[in-house]
């Protein structure tokens, strides 16, 4: 089998499901400046169109085709493999929060698992047979070890984490029933941090749920000070330790995933991360050196539900593809910090924009 990546010949296709999102508009830059020629769809419930002048931007190419369309919606989704001639799929669309996943269980099964069969069911109408898909280390649960390789049992505690793992195994059934399918499950750690330009970043809806765009949101005034979920677990400071991931990073492993998806056939599964654990604290004495004054923080309780530590075991996919990742934690916070203060509030147009 050839590789699908696009430096043969003909530049390859790709259909990218929730490439307005965070980690979609930054593989997108990723993707283009490769030479891929990109479809997106994105119902843009959590995200903005606005990203794409951005992405076009920054890498001189037009994105060829971009539908508001719900991955839900099967008639839609199908009229656009109709029209576009598709290599491959990245699907990045799904709902992510966990906690409110565990409001709207309906809601996130529907959107995370209908979606990912409706996208399935259009790809095998056309004749499409590779995929990227974006799992979740939350799908290990608390494991009580670390480092977590692929081979560690699934444990989700929360219906946004089942939804992951269901997919998974959908996807794994879909590649033993059917060998033409070729299928890289990328069970991503902790990504963040944002384009080094500044112009792409990470822009929640609300308050933010993650820690680092809520930290970045202190540091720009937006909010007072950062709550630590608890400062009595059993590690070096006493706050829980996460493996965070540069963005960047993150989209460059979509596309070496992507060079690689047709070495075997079948499904496989990689964790991206770096490898290495960082606690609250760390990242808040990071970022405070990226910003250059300290992140105001007082200690509240655990957060329900969260674990003491989850960092990856990243080594199988350097075994397998010779990528890992580069950027470090001031890295992460240096460029999460130049995107904040470019857009103090997101991508919000400038007349939305408030103090
Ligand atoms: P995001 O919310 O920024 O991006 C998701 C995109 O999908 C958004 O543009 C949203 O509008 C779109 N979308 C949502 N529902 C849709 C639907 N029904 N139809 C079409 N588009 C829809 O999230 P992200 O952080 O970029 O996450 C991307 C993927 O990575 C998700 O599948 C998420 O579960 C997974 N993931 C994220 C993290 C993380 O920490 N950010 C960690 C592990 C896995
Ligand atoms: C990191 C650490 C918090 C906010 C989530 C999902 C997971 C995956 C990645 C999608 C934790 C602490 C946070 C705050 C804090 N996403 N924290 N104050 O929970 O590791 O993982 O994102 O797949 O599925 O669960 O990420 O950024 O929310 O938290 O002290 O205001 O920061 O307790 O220890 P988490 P996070």
């Amino acid at each position: 089998m050839t590789s699908i990546g696009a430096h043969g010949s003909a530049p390859s296709t790709l259909l990218v499901t929730g490439g307005a999102g965070f980690i979609g508009s930054h593989t997108c830059v990723e993707l283009l400046g490769h030479g891929y020629e990109l479809i997106v769809v994105d119902d843009f419930s959590n995200s903005t169109p606005r990203v794409f002048t951005r992405v076009e931007r920054l890498t001189g190419r037009r994105i060829k085709a971009v539908h508001d369309v719900d991955v839900r919606d099967r008639r839609a989704l199908s009229a656009v493999f109709d029209r576009h001639s598709v290599d491959a799929v990245v699907h990045f669309a799904a709902r992510k929060a966990v906690g409110e996943s565990t409001r709207l269980p309906v809601e996130y099964y529907d959107t995370n698992v209908g979606g990912t069969t409706n996208l399935l069911r259009a790809m095998q109408q056309h004749g499409v047979h590779r995929l990227v898909f974006s799992s979740s280390c939350s799908i290990y649960g608390d494991a009580g070890r670390v480092p977590l390789d692929e081979t560690a049992p699934a444990r989700p505690a929360n219906p946004y984490a089942a939804s992951k793992w269901a997919c998974e195994q959908i996807l794994a059934d879909v590649c033993r029933r059917h060998p033409e399918f070729t299928v890289l499950s990328l069970r991503y750690f902790n990504p963040v941090g944002a384009h080094p330009s500044g112009l792409l970043g990470e822009d929640p809806r609300g308050t933010p749920d993650n820690l680092m765009p809520y930290v970045a949101q202190v540091a720009i005034g937006r909010r007072e000070r950062l709550s630590v979920f608890g400062d009595d677990y059993d590690t070096p400071d006493g706050t829980a330790i996460r493996d965070y991931l540069h963005v960047m990073d993150t989209a460059e492993a979509h596309r070496v995933a992507l060079e690689h998806l047709a070495d075997a056939p079948g499904m496989q599964v990689f964790n991206l991360g770096v490898g290495a654990g960082r606690s609250v604290l760390d990242v808040i004495a990071a970022f405070g050196d990226a910003c250059g004054r300290p992140i105001p923080y007082k200690i509240v309780p655990r957060r329900p539900g969260d674990v003491t530590e989850l960092v990856a075991d990243a080594t199988a996919v350097e075994r397998a593809w010779g990528w890992r990742a580069t950027r470090d934690l001031a890295a992460m916070c240096r460029d999460a910090w130049r995107f904040q203060q470019h857009n103090p509030h997101g991508y919000a147009a400038p007349a939305q924009q408030r103090a």
